[in-house]
Formats: C-alpha cells, sequence, structure tokens
C-alpha cells in the first residue's frame, strides 16, 4: 500500500490549529517541517506531499486558514533534501503560471540533491487571484488548460533527458570531460510551449521524476491516464474508486501504457487515538472548535462564511429551526420531518462522534452546523478502525494507496504514525523498512530510459 502524508502546518481541518494537541506556533515553518519530515521518515512513508496554492485573502481564515500563508512547495521540499534520507518528496506546481526551464531545472536539481526522492505534482487550478500575481487579467485563464499542462509535461521529459546518463566521461588524461554526443537539444514546440534546450542540470537520478496529477474531471483523468504515475482523485465510496481505477488503468492501456497505471491514491483524514472514544473525543472537539454563527464578534467578520448559520443549516436539513441555542440537543419530533439531505448529516455526526439524537451523549445544533459547515470526509476511530478502512479499500481494488492529511499536527500526525502504520505493518500491508533508494523505488516505478538513447538504438536497428 502507498501512504504519503500531506504537509499542512496548521493542520488539514480548518479548526485543527484551535485545538490543544496542535503545535502552538505553526509559523515556526523550519522546525514543524523538520519533525514532521522525521517522523514521516521514521514511519517509513512514501513520501511527503506539498500542496500549492497562487494567492491569499482574509476568507481563508476560516475557510481554509492553512492555505493563507506557507513556505512554498519547491522551497519546502529542497530544504528537506537535505535534512531526510529516505523518504519522497513531493512538490505541487500550476503548469498554467510555471515557467518551463526554470520549472525542469529546480526538480531536476532536486532529485539530484535528494538521490532521486523528488516528485512531482502537476495541478492546473485556475483562480483569478493567482492570475493577478501573475501579470494577467482576472478573467483571463479561469478554465484549467489541460492541452498547457499535457505539453509541459512531455517537454519536462525531453529536458530531463538532454544529458544522457554516461555523457559524462571525465577523461582527466585526454582532458575530455563530456561525449557532445550525449548532449542533446530538446527543440520542443507547441500552442504553449517553446523550449530549444539543453538543460543545464544533468539528467535526474530517476531519469524522470515521478508525475502526480491531481484532479476529478474527465480531462483531468485523460491527462492521468497519458501522463501521470500516480492519479490523486478525490472518491467518495469505494465502489466508485474501483470503477475509476479500472476505467482510468483502462484508458491508460490505449495510451500504450503497462497495465496496471497509473497507480491511484486518495485523500483520507484519519482522526485516531487509542480507543474508539478517545478518537470521538478529538473529533467531537473539532467540531465544538468550528467558528459558527452565534451572534459572536467574530462572526460578524465580512468575510465570515455564509454557511454557518443555523439559517443555512435550515436550509440543509429541509425544516425550519427557529433560533435556538446552538448548545442546545436536537429534538427527535425536529430530526424526524428532516430531509434525506438531513439524516445523511445527523449518521454523520453519529458516526465520528458517537452521539445519538437526544441520547446520553445528545446531538446539539452547534455539532450538525459544524459538520456541514467543515464537510471533512474523517475517519474516525482506534488504530484498528482507521487500519481497516485502509485495508478495505486498497483491497478492494479501489486505490493503491493513500495521500493522509491529518486534522492537526503534530499530535494526530504522530498519532496516525505511531499507531495505524504498525497496524498496517502487522497486517502485511505496509513497509517496515525502506529497500529502495528512490521514490520510483519506494512507489514501484521502473526508471525509464532516455528518449535519445531509445531512438539511436531504433534507427541503428532500422539502419
Ligand atoms: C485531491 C486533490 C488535490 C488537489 N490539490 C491541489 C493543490 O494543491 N493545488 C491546486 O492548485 N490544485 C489542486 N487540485 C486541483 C486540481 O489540480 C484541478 O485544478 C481541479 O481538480 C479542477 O480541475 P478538474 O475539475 O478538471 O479536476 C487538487 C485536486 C484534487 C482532486
Amino acid at each position: 500500500m502507498i501512504l504519503g502524508a500531506v504537509f499542512r502546518g496548521l493542520g488539514a481541518h480548518p479548526a485543527g490549529w484551535r485545538h490543544p494537541g496542535a503545535h502552538r506556533d505553526p509559523l515556526r515553518d523550519a522546525a514543524v517541517l523538520k519533525r514532521t519530515a522525521r517522523t514521516a521518515e521514521a514511519a517509513k512513508l512514501d513520501y511527503l506531499f506539498f500542496g500549492e496554492w497562487l494567492a491569499t485573502g482574509p476568507d481563508l481564515e476560516f475557510r481554509d486558514p492553512d492555505l493563507l500563508a506557507r513556505i512554498d512547495p519547491v522551497s519546502s521540499i529542497a530544504f528537506l533534501a537535505g535534512l531526510t534520507k529516505r523518504i519522497g518528496l513531493i512538490a505541487t506546481v500550476n503548469t498554467a503560471f510555471a515557467d518551463l526551464y526554470t520549472l525542469a531545472r529546480q526538480t531536476a536539481s532536486i532529485d539530484r540533491l535528494s538521490e532521486g526522492r523528488a516528485g512531482l505534482n502537476v495541478v492546473t487550478g485556475a483562480d483569478p487571484r493567482a492570475a493577478g500575481n501573475h501579470g494577467r487579467d482576472g478573467r483571463d485563464g479561469t478554465e484549467p488548460n489541460y492541452d498547457q499542462a499535457s505539453e509541459i509535461v512531455r517537454a519536462l521529459r525531453l529536458l530531463w533527458d538532454s544529458w544522457e546518463d554516461d555523457a559524462f566521461v571525465h577523461d582527466a588524461r585526454s582532458g575530455r570531460l563530456i561525449d557532445p554526443g550525449k548532449l542533446h537539444r530538446t527543440d520542443a514546440v507547441g500552442e504553449h510551449v517553446r523550449v530549444t534546450g539543453p538543460l543545464n542540470v544533468a539528467r535526474p537520478v530517476q531519469g524522470h521524476l515521478p508525475i502526480v496529477h491531481a484532479g476529478t474531471s474527465s480531462r483531468s483523468r485523460l491527462l492521468a491516464a497519458e501522463l501521470a504515475d500516480l492519479s490523486l482523485v478525490a472518491l467518495p465510496t469505494v465502489e466508485q474508486a474501483v470503477l475509476f481505477r479500472a476505467e482510468l488503468q483502462q484508458q491508460a492501456l490505449a495510451f500504450g501504457r503497462e497495465r496496471g497505471h497509473p497507480l491511484v491514491v486518495t485523500p483520507v483524514l484519519p482522526v485516531v487515538a487509542a480507543t474508539t472514544a478517545e478518537a470521538r473525543a478529538v473529533y467531537d472537539e473539532l467540531l465544538r472548535l468550528v467558528p459558527l454563527d452565534d451572534g459572536s464578534p467574530l462572526a460578524q467578520s465580512p468575510d465570515f462564511p455564509a454557511n454557518r448559520s443555523i439559517r443555512a443549516l435550515s436550509t440543509v436539513v429541509g425544516v425550519p429551526l427557529g433560533t435556538p441555542d446552538l448548545d442546545d440537543a436536537v429534538p427527535l419530533r425536529v430530526t424526524r420531518r428532516f430531509s434525506d439531505g438531513g439524516q445523511r448529516l445527523l449518521e454523520s455526526v453519529a458516526t465520528r462522534t458517537g452521539r445519538r439524537v437526544e441520547g446520553e451523549r445528545a446531538i446539539t445544533y452547534r455539532h450538525l452546523l459544524a459538520s456541514h459547515a467543515v464537510p471533512a470526509t474523517a475517519v474516525v476511530g482506534s488504530a484498528r478502525e482507521v487500519a481497516d478502512h485502509l485495508d478495505g479499500w486498497f483491497t478492494d481494488g479501489a486505490v493503491d494507496g493513500f495521500n493522509v492529511l491529518s486534522p492537526f499536527l503534530g499530535a494526530q500526525f504522530e498519532a496516525f504514525t505511531g499507531l495505524v502504520v504498525p497496524e498496517l505493518q502487522r497486517r502485511g500491508l505496509f513497509r517496515t523498512e525502506y529497500e529502495g533508494r528512490t521514490l520510483r523505488d519506494h512507489l514501484g516505478l521502473e526508471r525509464p530510459q532516455n528518449v535519445h538513447v531509445v531512438e539511436a538504438r531504433e534507427v541503428g536497428r532500422s539502419a
């Protein structure tokens, strides 16, 4: 099973940073990064993963506080290359705003510095604020541009192939340093790409860095089928995931790729503790810490999300709820009239907190509203229960692995690595030692040959 950890200094749950188990000083980025990477490596995780968002604004304070201010992903993995030895390091780059030659240099360099542990997650997110930060009109590039992403990935691979692996001959006696026949121009010209090359960095240790693609639409899936080594996709049920993976890998066969590729990983947000009751208490606390529209001054902030009011909840459950105290229990006579959406919300709160309508630990309006406001699909439970969930998805062929999000660092990440990983190891589902050296080794991906070597061999054969 592939297990990667998504680094989010302020946590993956918007209220995670308020939890008593969260780092008290998360903006000391270097220390938090170091500690998280060492914990992840000690657990033998495949990789640490860094997302990207190219803009900020006050609205993010409530919606997704981790996006407000953070170290950029390429800098993060460059920093960690020197502080870790075995774990893979994946940075997200948005191809709409990247400079191709610079990106090829940076990624090849980090792959060299990390001795073959770098990976690149290609995203296409079109955001007017990001456009504004890159000298473009906000209306320009509001659609993800997959043709551009595809051209960029192909050109990156060509640039990485500029030098053959044995191009540096180092013949000190004759004075010959390189074999110039083993250095190749790139000359990639497309609608979105124009680069002559060659690249002024040696071929990456992995040949080509593993390419991840995160996306959900059918065009996104096409890009993954054609070019990605790892497809990162959020899938709601095992059944849908089994179907998605089978279709994606079928589509990839049509591009001449090997069976079983690309690999598929899905995000998961475990809330884990030594016992079910303790894990539920952590989740319960996270719900309690979500700021809601309860008449407090905070809720008057211009950027406070509109979906955090009782009025919004009334729409979701299909019943006018009036103006209850948020900490009142929701009575059975009210929940009986809930719509299907309302029933699903009740069920999600019940399974994740162990609360029941009118039970000894009752479901309150606050629980329902917080759960609606922050629709994190958390898996809450003991190590065994969380491992059962991952085991089930993996064994049913729904995914090849998981991108693990922690609601907050470090206690919840340490709970995952300290409790769930050993349980998966006991079941023989996860490695107990790193066997290979590179990220490709960890993922079971072969090192690609240099396209110029392959071409020369084909020319030789037909001559
Ligand atoms: C699990 C997952 C993680 C993603 N992470 C990022 C990210 O860190 N940065 C980003 O700009 N886009 C991210 N995306 C967005 C996708 O790259 C893509 O732009 C988005 O899904 C919209 O395009 P689509 O509808 O074609 O999939 C992510 C998508 C998924 C499914």
